[in-house]
Protein backbone atom coordinates (compact mmCIF):
# COMPACT_ATOMS: atom_id res chain seq x y z
CA UNK A 1 0.00 0.00 0.00
CA UNK A 2 1.23 3.38 -0.82
CA UNK A 3 -0.28 7.07 -0.57
CA UNK A 4 0.68 7.98 2.93
CA UNK A 5 4.37 9.83 2.14
CA UNK A 6 4.92 12.90 4.53
CA UNK A 7 1.04 12.82 4.97
CA UNK A 8 -0.34 13.85 8.47
CA UNK A 9 -1.74 11.30 10.41
CA UNK A 10 -4.26 11.37 13.87
CA UNK A 11 -4.66 8.83 15.59
CA UNK A 12 -6.80 8.47 18.97
CA UNK A 13 -6.95 5.70 21.27
CA UNK A 14 -2.97 5.21 19.90
CA UNK A 15 -1.26 4.20 22.80
CA UNK A 16 -2.75 0.66 22.90
CA UNK A 17 -4.12 -2.07 21.02
CA UNK A 18 -5.72 -0.88 17.44
CA UNK A 19 -4.67 1.93 17.58
CA UNK A 20 -0.88 1.21 18.44
CA UNK A 21 -0.97 -1.11 15.68
CA UNK A 22 -2.54 1.71 13.13
CA UNK A 23 -0.26 4.29 14.54
CA UNK A 24 2.55 2.07 13.65
CA UNK A 25 1.45 0.78 10.26
CA UNK A 26 0.37 4.59 9.33
CA UNK A 27 4.20 5.17 9.67
CA UNK A 28 5.35 2.16 7.99
CA UNK A 29 3.70 3.69 5.31
CA UNK A 30 5.81 7.06 5.09
CA UNK A 31 3.12 8.62 7.27
CA UNK A 32 3.79 11.57 10.27
CA UNK A 33 1.62 10.08 12.68
CA UNK A 34 0.10 11.99 15.77
CA UNK A 35 -0.37 8.97 18.90
CA UNK A 36 -2.98 10.47 21.20
CA UNK A 37 -4.62 9.48 24.08
CA UNK A 38 -5.76 9.87 27.39
CA UNK A 39 -2.52 7.40 28.74
CA UNK A 40 -0.30 10.02 28.02
CA UNK A 41 2.62 7.33 29.21
CA UNK A 42 1.30 4.55 26.56
CA UNK A 43 0.98 7.11 23.61
CA UNK A 44 4.79 8.38 24.37
CA UNK A 45 5.84 4.79 24.23
CA UNK A 46 4.17 4.38 21.18
CA UNK A 47 5.86 7.41 19.42
CA UNK A 48 9.00 6.23 20.94
CA UNK A 49 8.90 2.74 19.31
CA UNK A 50 7.67 4.48 15.99
CA UNK A 51 10.50 7.05 16.15
CA UNK A 52 11.26 10.29 14.60
CA UNK A 53 8.08 10.55 12.53
CA UNK A 54 6.28 10.52 15.20
CA UNK A 55 4.63 12.39 18.02
CA UNK A 56 2.42 12.42 20.43
CA UNK A 57 -0.31 13.92 22.69
CA UNK A 58 -2.30 13.32 26.41
CA UNK A 59 -6.43 14.46 25.64
CA UNK A 60 -9.42 13.29 26.01
CA UNK A 61 -11.39 12.93 23.77
CA UNK A 62 -14.53 13.64 25.80
CA UNK A 63 -14.19 17.53 25.72
CA UNK A 64 -13.70 19.67 23.32
CA UNK A 65 -10.17 21.35 24.77
CA UNK A 66 -9.09 17.63 24.84
CA UNK A 67 -9.84 16.85 20.60
CA UNK A 68 -8.14 20.49 19.72
CA UNK A 69 -5.23 19.63 21.80
CA UNK A 70 -5.13 17.00 19.09
CA UNK A 71 -5.59 18.16 16.02
CA UNK A 72 -3.09 20.78 16.98
CA UNK A 73 -0.47 18.47 17.79
CA UNK A 74 -1.25 16.51 14.74
CA UNK A 75 -1.26 19.99 12.58
CA UNK A 76 2.39 20.41 13.81
CA UNK A 77 4.78 22.44 12.01
CA UNK A 78 3.27 21.64 8.01
CA UNK A 79 0.07 22.92 9.32
CA UNK A 80 -2.01 19.73 7.65
CA UNK A 81 -4.43 17.52 8.63
CA UNK A 82 -4.58 14.18 5.88
CA UNK A 83 -6.44 11.61 7.73
CA UNK A 84 -7.93 11.02 11.19
CA UNK A 85 -8.58 7.52 13.07
CA UNK A 86 -11.34 8.45 15.44
CA UNK A 87 -10.57 5.35 17.42
CA UNK A 88 -10.15 6.01 20.86
CA UNK A 89 -13.39 4.07 23.21
CA UNK A 90 -14.47 2.84 26.49
CA UNK A 91 -16.19 -0.84 27.19
CA UNK A 92 -16.57 -0.32 31.05
CA UNK A 93 -18.35 -3.25 33.20
CA UNK A 94 -20.58 -5.36 31.43
CA UNK A 95 -24.01 -6.28 33.04
CA UNK A 96 -26.44 -6.28 30.90
CA UNK A 97 -29.72 -3.26 30.84
CA UNK A 98 -30.68 -4.21 34.55
CA UNK A 99 -26.96 -3.19 35.55
CA UNK A 100 -26.70 -0.34 33.07
CA UNK A 101 -27.22 3.01 35.66
CA UNK A 102 -27.54 6.17 34.14
CA UNK A 103 -23.72 7.32 35.24
CA UNK A 104 -22.59 4.36 33.36
CA UNK A 105 -25.30 5.14 30.21
CA UNK A 106 -23.58 8.57 29.98
CA UNK A 107 -19.95 8.11 30.14
CA UNK A 108 -20.54 5.48 27.27
CA UNK A 109 -22.61 8.83 25.47
CA UNK A 110 -19.59 10.88 26.54
CA UNK A 111 -16.55 8.79 25.49
CA UNK A 112 -17.79 6.98 22.56
CA UNK A 113 -20.57 9.32 21.00
CA UNK A 114 -19.95 12.85 21.68
CA UNK A 115 -16.29 12.19 21.84
CA UNK A 116 -16.77 10.98 18.37
CA UNK A 117 -18.66 14.18 17.70
CA UNK A 118 -15.86 17.11 19.17
CA UNK A 119 -13.44 14.45 16.89
CA UNK A 120 -15.33 15.12 14.20
CA UNK A 121 -15.70 19.08 14.82
CA UNK A 122 -12.01 19.53 15.59
CA UNK A 123 -10.68 17.54 12.21
CA UNK A 124 -13.68 19.02 9.62
CA UNK A 125 -12.26 22.66 10.21
CA UNK A 126 -8.28 21.58 9.14
CA UNK A 127 -8.98 18.29 7.14
CA UNK A 128 -7.08 18.46 3.89
CA UNK A 129 -9.05 18.47 0.26
CA UNK A 130 -8.63 14.29 -0.24
CA UNK A 131 -8.32 13.65 3.05
CA UNK A 132 -10.10 10.82 4.87
CA UNK A 133 -11.69 10.36 8.41
CA UNK A 134 -11.94 6.75 9.93
CA UNK A 135 -14.45 6.51 12.77
CA UNK A 136 -14.00 3.14 15.16
CA UNK A 137 -17.55 2.23 16.05
CA UNK A 138 -17.81 -1.63 16.14
CA UNK A 139 -20.15 -4.95 15.20
CA UNK A 140 -21.90 -3.60 18.51
CA UNK A 141 -23.37 -0.53 16.57
CA UNK A 142 -24.60 -2.49 14.47
CA UNK A 143 -26.61 -5.32 16.04
CA UNK A 144 -27.74 -5.59 19.76
CA UNK A 145 -24.90 -6.13 22.80
CA UNK A 146 -27.17 -6.89 25.16
CA UNK A 147 -24.18 -7.43 27.62
CA UNK A 148 -23.66 -3.72 27.56
CA UNK A 149 -26.73 -1.53 25.85
CA UNK A 150 -25.02 1.60 26.61
CA UNK A 151 -22.23 0.63 24.55
CA UNK A 152 -24.21 -0.83 22.02
CA UNK A 153 -26.22 2.50 21.92
CA UNK A 154 -23.32 4.37 21.72
CA UNK A 155 -21.91 2.59 19.16
CA UNK A 156 -24.65 2.48 16.65
CA UNK A 157 -24.96 6.35 16.78
CA UNK A 158 -21.29 6.61 15.68
CA UNK A 159 -22.53 4.93 12.87
CA UNK A 160 -25.39 7.38 12.25
CA UNK A 161 -23.09 10.91 13.00
CA UNK A 162 -20.54 8.79 10.52
CA UNK A 163 -23.68 8.71 7.85
CA UNK A 164 -24.89 12.21 8.71
CA UNK A 165 -21.67 13.51 8.38
CA UNK A 166 -20.31 12.60 4.83
CA UNK A 167 -22.25 15.10 3.11
CA UNK A 168 -20.22 18.27 5.51
CA UNK A 169 -16.71 16.87 4.77
CA UNK A 170 -17.22 15.74 0.85
CA UNK A 171 -17.47 19.62 0.95
CA UNK A 172 -14.10 19.95 2.40
CA UNK A 173 -12.60 17.32 -0.55
CA UNK A 174 -12.08 14.23 2.59
CA UNK A 175 -14.14 10.83 3.26
CA UNK A 176 -14.96 9.76 5.89
CA UNK A 177 -16.01 6.38 7.34
CA UNK A 178 -16.71 3.73 10.18
CA UNK A 179 -14.54 0.57 10.81
CA UNK A 180 -16.64 -2.19 12.95
CA UNK A 181 -14.69 -4.64 14.29
CA UNK A 182 -15.84 -7.82 16.02
CA UNK A 183 -13.98 -9.40 18.92
CA UNK A 184 -10.41 -8.54 18.92
CA UNK A 185 -7.60 -9.32 21.18
CA UNK A 186 -6.52 -5.98 23.06
CA UNK A 187 -6.35 -4.97 26.27
CA UNK A 188 -10.11 -3.36 26.40
CA UNK A 189 -11.50 -7.22 26.10
CA UNK A 190 -9.06 -8.72 28.28
CA UNK A 191 -9.93 -5.82 31.24
CA UNK A 192 -13.33 -6.08 30.57
CA UNK A 193 -15.43 -8.62 31.72
CA UNK A 194 -14.52 -11.75 30.34
CA UNK A 195 -18.16 -13.17 30.04
CA UNK A 196 -18.24 -11.47 26.56
CA UNK A 197 -15.61 -13.18 24.99
CA UNK A 198 -16.90 -16.96 25.83
CA UNK A 199 -16.68 -20.27 23.99
CA UNK A 200 -19.80 -20.06 22.63
CA UNK A 201 -18.82 -16.53 21.35
CA UNK A 202 -15.89 -17.61 19.60
CA UNK A 203 -17.71 -20.84 18.01
CA UNK A 204 -20.16 -18.14 16.35
CA UNK A 205 -16.66 -16.53 14.46
CA UNK A 206 -16.90 -18.13 11.20
CA UNK A 207 -13.43 -17.63 11.01
CA UNK A 208 -12.94 -19.08 14.55
CA UNK A 209 -12.04 -17.13 17.36
CA UNK A 210 -10.77 -13.45 17.79
CA UNK A 211 -9.47 -11.41 15.36
CA UNK A 212 -5.80 -9.34 15.96
CA UNK A 213 -5.53 -5.15 16.62
CA UNK A 214 -3.16 -5.66 13.45
CA UNK A 215 -6.08 -7.25 10.80
CA UNK A 216 -8.33 -4.04 11.79
CA UNK A 217 -5.66 -1.81 11.68
CA UNK A 218 -5.10 -2.42 8.05
CA UNK A 219 -8.34 -2.13 7.31
CA UNK A 220 -7.96 1.19 8.44
CA UNK A 221 -5.34 1.83 6.51
CA UNK A 222 -6.71 1.09 3.58
CA UNK A 223 -10.25 2.91 4.38
CA UNK A 224 -7.88 6.08 4.69
CA UNK A 225 -5.89 5.33 1.53
CA UNK A 226 -6.59 6.94 -1.88
CA UNK A 227 -7.19 2.88 -2.72
CA UNK A 228 -10.68 3.84 -1.46
CA UNK A 229 -11.00 6.99 -3.12
CA UNK A 230 -14.57 6.18 -4.07
CA UNK A 231 -15.72 4.08 -0.35
CA UNK A 232 -17.33 6.86 1.61
CA UNK A 233 -20.19 7.31 4.48
CA UNK A 234 -20.32 3.61 5.44
CA UNK A 235 -19.83 1.45 7.94
CA UNK A 236 -17.07 -1.90 7.20
CA UNK A 237 -17.57 -4.56 9.14
CA UNK A 238 -14.01 -6.70 10.22
CA UNK A 239 -15.82 -9.50 12.10
CA UNK A 240 -13.86 -13.08 10.69
CA UNK A 241 -18.03 -13.00 9.52
CA UNK A 242 -19.51 -12.88 12.89
CA UNK A 243 -22.50 -10.80 11.97
CA UNK A 244 -22.70 -12.84 8.77
CA UNK A 245 -25.35 -15.93 10.02
CA UNK A 246 -28.34 -15.61 12.28
CA UNK A 247 -27.58 -16.31 15.86
CA UNK A 248 -30.51 -15.82 18.71
CA UNK A 249 -28.95 -13.93 21.50
CA UNK A 250 -28.86 -16.03 24.68
CA UNK A 251 -32.05 -15.61 26.97
CA UNK A 252 -32.16 -16.21 30.63
CA UNK A 253 -29.77 -18.44 32.55
N1 LIG B 1 -11.31 -4.95 21.05
C1 LIG B 1 -12.47 -5.22 20.51
O1 LIG B 1 -12.93 -6.37 20.49
C2 LIG B 1 -13.28 -4.11 19.87
C3 LIG B 1 -14.42 -4.48 19.14
C4 LIG B 1 -15.17 -3.49 18.54
C5 LIG B 1 -14.81 -2.16 18.67
N2 LIG B 1 -13.71 -1.83 19.39
C6 LIG B 1 -13.37 -0.41 19.47
O2 LIG B 1 -12.05 -0.25 19.01
C7 LIG B 1 -11.50 0.94 19.57
C8 LIG B 1 -10.12 0.64 20.11
O3 LIG B 1 -10.25 -0.26 21.19
P1 LIG B 1 -9.16 -1.37 21.54
O4 LIG B 1 -9.83 -2.68 21.47
O5 LIG B 1 -7.92 -1.13 20.77
O6 LIG B 1 -8.97 -1.06 23.10
P2 LIG B 1 -7.75 -0.55 23.96
O7 LIG B 1 -8.25 -0.50 25.35
O8 LIG B 1 -6.54 -1.36 23.66
O9 LIG B 1 -7.51 0.93 23.41
C9 LIG B 1 -8.41 1.98 23.68
C10 LIG B 1 -7.59 3.23 23.91
O10 LIG B 1 -8.49 4.35 24.02
C11 LIG B 1 -7.98 5.20 25.03
N3 LIG B 1 -9.03 6.03 25.59
C12 LIG B 1 -10.10 5.64 26.34
N4 LIG B 1 -10.82 6.70 26.71
C13 LIG B 1 -10.20 7.79 26.19
C14 LIG B 1 -10.47 9.18 26.24
N5 LIG B 1 -11.53 9.66 26.91
N6 LIG B 1 -9.64 10.02 25.58
C15 LIG B 1 -8.57 9.55 24.90
N7 LIG B 1 -8.26 8.23 24.83
C16 LIG B 1 -9.06 7.37 25.47
C17 LIG B 1 -7.42 4.24 26.08
O11 LIG B 1 -6.51 4.89 26.96
C18 LIG B 1 -6.77 3.18 25.21
O12 LIG B 1 -5.42 3.45 24.95
C19 LIG B 1 -12.52 1.41 20.62
O13 LIG B 1 -13.30 2.45 20.07
C20 LIG B 1 -13.36 0.19 20.86
O14 LIG B 1 -14.65 0.51 21.32
C21 LIG B 1 -12.93 -2.77 19.98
Amino acid sequence: MSGFADRSVLVTGGASGIGRAAAIRFAQEGARVCVADLNGEGAAAVAAEIGASAVWVQADISTAQGNAQMVAAALGAGGTLDVAFLNAGYLGPMGGFEATDEELFDRHLAINLKGAFLGLKAVHGVVADGGAVVVTSSTAGLLGLHESPAYSAAKHGVIGLVKASTPAFAAKGARINAICPGGVETPMMGSADQAIVTPDMLRRVPLRGMGSAQQVAEAALWLASPAAAFVNGQAHVVDGGLLSTFVPAPVGP
